[in-house]
């Protein structure tokens, strides 16, 4: 989730280490396992299909208290939900409480306030976190950091925490107190257990079960072609970066009929990789071209452009390419594209219209009005991605899915290049490339080229009533209108 903007203060990270990488494996649903590989160390991720994100396992205090918190490249600090706050302890049939695990400071030896009441974060699509700022043991597979400073969520509206891996200059404390602290990438470098900070995020497949964070290394087995490396914008000419914004340059829409550059009135478009995002938000006319090349409606209820699940098994992707006309390109497939709104139970249908009886699905890009735009977990799934924060660069290539081979290079050293990544060629910060036509000629493809025979897909969402049971749909605060749903 992206964190709300604040004020930026100069800082310089530390550095100078030896060579090893840090890796956590990312699992679907609840089925952490962690463990320790030669010099590196594994954990498990968990990516959670109903309320989306994905999910790390992690132990607070002495002793240990199990936490499972949501991995988050938007934000820059650790916390933990209190398991005195409202959240977790009145819980109701709408609320089923702090079902991910929560923090109890009495039962922890080394907890230790540092900044009482200064803690407050507030994501773009509205939700919130306030209370201390503490320190205390954080361990991933029996590796213990000590005294790392987190949050602790006394009055918060998310009840499960969050591992905020993105810049120090993004940490919520800027808006509190005016300064930084060594976040876990920071610190994983500093005690030496990485060389540098950065950390590669592998989604894999949205019906997979795993994927991973490796800190201080990539893994060559866990994409296709070459890893290229592209530059992080940063908002004020490259003195501070705060979050992993790009140029995206192009998105093209391509199915067997044929292959549309997605137009924009937009004269740049800057997107930032947000692994605590599920959807990807584009600009409006963006995002509406998209909708009609696969058929999908606004629907108003719900706040989320849908569209039926049959779409998802048809033939074709989107193709992001980044950082000018020959920066490194992801294709997303459909299956990717298409969601459940629900698991457990049967999915809602569209009770009137040319779609009546079709199951109906949550598509994968929806529109927001204010840049930056958005990249989040239906785009980074085909992605492998590394995040240097060192030389402020991404390198990304096609994922390779469900590869079970590993394969991994640490960082030589603390500022050297992404291991085996090749720098994008002719790179641009700005422009993207304009279409020249305006037709949907890949629609026809998305929308029959498959097995089934949808009918032409037109606005017919209706009934509310069956859909909005147990979900509330936030909408943006802070001008950023951002939204996303969770299930309370
Ligand atoms: C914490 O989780 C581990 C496995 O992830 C489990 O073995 C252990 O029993 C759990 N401890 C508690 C107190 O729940
Ligand atoms: C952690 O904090 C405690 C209490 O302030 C201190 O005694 C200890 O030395 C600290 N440990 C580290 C590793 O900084
Ligand atoms: C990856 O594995 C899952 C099952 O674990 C399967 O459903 C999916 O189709 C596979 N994806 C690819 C691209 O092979
Ligand atoms: C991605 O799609 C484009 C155009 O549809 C195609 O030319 C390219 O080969 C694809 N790339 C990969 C890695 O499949
Ligand atoms: C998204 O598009 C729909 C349909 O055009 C519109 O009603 C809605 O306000 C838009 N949402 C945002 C956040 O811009
Ligand atoms: C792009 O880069 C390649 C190799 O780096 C070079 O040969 C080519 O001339 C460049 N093209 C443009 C338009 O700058």
């Amino acid at each position: 989730m992206k964190a709300s903007p604040l004020a930026v203060a100069g800082v310089v990270l530390a550095s100078a280490a030896q060579a090893q990488v840090v890796q956590f494996d990312i699992e679907k649903r609840h089925a952490p396992s962690l463990r320790r590989r030669d010099a590196t160390i594994d954990a498990t991720l968990s990516n959670e299909k109903v309320q989306g994100g994905y999910f790390i396992n992690v132990q607070v205090g002495t002793p240990g208290q199990n936490i499972t918190l949501q991995l988050d490249t938007g934000s820059s600090d650790v916390w933990v939900p209190a398991s005195t706050a409202a959240i977790c302890t009145e819980v109701s049939q709408q609320n089923p409480g702090c079902t991910f695990g929560s923090f109890n400071p009495d039962d922890s030896s080394t907890f230790q306030v540092v900044g009482q009441n200064l803690f407050d974060i507030t994501y773009v699509d509205g939700s919130s976190s306030k209370g201390d700022y503490i320190q205390d043991n954080f361990q991933i597979n029996g590796l213990t950091v000590k005294n790392l400073t987190m949050g602790l969520g006394l009055d918060t509206s998310i009840s499960n925490g969050l591992v905020g891996v993105g810049y120090i200059n993004d940490e919520a404390s800027l808006g509190t107190t005016r300064s930084t602290y060594p976040n876990l990438p920071v610190v994983l470098q500093q005690e030496k257990l990485i060389n540098t900070v950065a950390f590669s995020l592998w989604l894999n497949d949205l019906d997979a079960s795993t994927g991973s964070i490796l800190f201080g290394g990539i893994d060559t087995e866990k994409y296709q072609g070459e890893l290229t490396r592209i530059n992080i914008i940063s908002p004020d000419g490259g003195k501070t970066f705060t979050e992993f914004a790009v140029n995206l340059y192009s998105v093209q829409a391509s199915s067997q009929s044929g292959t549309d550059t997605l137009s924009t009135s937009e004269n740049t478009l800057v997107a930032v990789l947000d692994s605590g995002t599920t959807l990807t938000y584009l600009p409006q006319d963006m995002a509406e071209e998209a909708w009609n090349e696969v058929g999908a409606t606004f629907s108003s209820e719900l706040g989320l452009a849908v569209v039926p699940c049959s779409v998802g098994n048809k033939n074709g992707h989107f193709s992001f390419k980044f950082a000018g006309a020959d920066g490194p390109t992801v294709n997303v497939t459909l299956s990717e594209l298409v969601l459940d709104l629900f698991s457990g139970g049967p999915p809602p249908q569209f009770s009137s219209g040319p779609n009546k009886g079709q199951s109906i699905c949550e598509f994968g890009i929806q529109n927001t009005t204010d840049a930056p735009y958005l990249l989040g977990d239906t785009f980074l799934r085909s992605a492998f991605v590394t995040y240097d924060l060192v030389n402020n660069q991404i390198g990304i290539a096609p994922t390779n899915f469900n590869s079970t081979q590993t394969n991994i290079v640490a960082f030589a050293s603390s500022g050297a290049p992404i291991p085996s990544s090749t720098a994008a060629p002719n790179q641009s910060n700005t422009g993207h490339s304009s279409s020249t036509q305006s037709g949907l000629s890949a629609a026809s493809g998305f929308q029959d080229g498959g097995n089934d025979n949808a009918a032409p897909l037109t606005s017919a969402f209706s009934g509310p009533g069956m859909f909005v049971v147990g979900m509330t749909i936030c909408y943006t605060l802070l001008g950023s209108a951002v939204f996303s749903f969770r299930w309370l």
